[in-house]
């Protein structure tokens, strides 16, 4: 039986984490955990029931009785809330935002992780979030931190939201979301966007997809 084996990848939004970490996922054969999907879970579930994203006692108190749990089909990752599969509604600008703002309270982190270790502690994982090589798994085998420069990510997030048909938005407002987003993961006290000091850090700003998949491959199968 081969050795089970976690990798966290962290950063800022548009840096590249997803979209690599699900082609190591697939190249590697382990789970692929996309974090940042549960936070924006609970901010759905703030937006449905009109609990402003910055009240923090009114969303402790809802994250109590929620129930999120994440399911794969063929190596895809579902994500149900109170057994709802919310997976297509959790991806809009307003959710981007919601999820930043929720993510803050310490109770919501504190249930988010739990689930997050239940899921490590059973399986070869790769999990990409903000917090992942300093908090959630700090004993990771393979800790990276992606960066690209906010015009870049933010060209990316645009050309992305483009791509799937959303009309009203312009790259200025795209990049000013990320702005609000970078600051609020980096400020926060509890677990805040941060590289932990044994992770590579790669600059993908002017590194295609397929380049950093490769130099992470690369960089997990030397140390093998
Ligand atoms: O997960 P994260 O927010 O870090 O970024 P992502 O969702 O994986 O990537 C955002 C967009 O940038 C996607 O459309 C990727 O295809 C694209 N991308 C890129 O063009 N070049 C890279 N080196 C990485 C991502
Ligand atoms: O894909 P993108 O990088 O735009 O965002 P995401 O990974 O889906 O995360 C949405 C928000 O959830 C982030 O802006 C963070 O505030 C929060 N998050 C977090 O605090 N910790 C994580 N491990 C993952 C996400």
């Amino acid at each position: 039986m081969q050795k089970k084996i976690s990798i966290a990848i962290d950063g800022p939004a548009g840096a590249g984490k997803s979209t690599i970490a699900k082609m190591i996922s697939k190249e590697m054969g382990i789970v692929y955990l996309d974090t940042g999907a549960m936070y924006r879970t609970v901010a759905l579930k703030a937006i449905r029931d009109q609990i402003n994203t910055t009240d923090r006692d009114s969303l402790s108190k809802m994250v109590d009785s929620i129930d999120i749990a994440v399911n794969y089909i063929d190596g895809e990752q579902f994500i149900c809330l109170n057994g709802e599969d919310v997976t297509s509604k959790i991806r809009t600008p307003e959710i981007s935002i919601g999820a930043s703002n929720v993510a803050v309270v310490p109770e919501v982190r504190i249930k988010m992780v739990e689930l997050q270790r239940q899921i490590a502690s059973k399986t070869s994982v790769i999990m990409d979030g903000r917090d992942i090589g300093t908090y959630v798994l700090p004993d990771a085998q393979y800790k990276f931190f992606l960066t690209a420069s906010v015009e870049e990510r933010a060209l990316r997030r645009y050309n992305e939201q483009i791509a799937k048909g959303y009309k009203d938005i312009s790259l200025d407002n795209v990049k000013n979301d990320i702005e609000y987003r970078d600051k609020n993961d980096s400020s926060r006290e509890f677990a805040p966007l941060s590289k932990a000091a044994d992770a590579i850090e790669i600059d993908t700003t002017s590194l295609s997809i397929d380049e950093v998949a490769q130099r992470i491959i690369n960089i997990i199968r030397k140390e093998m």
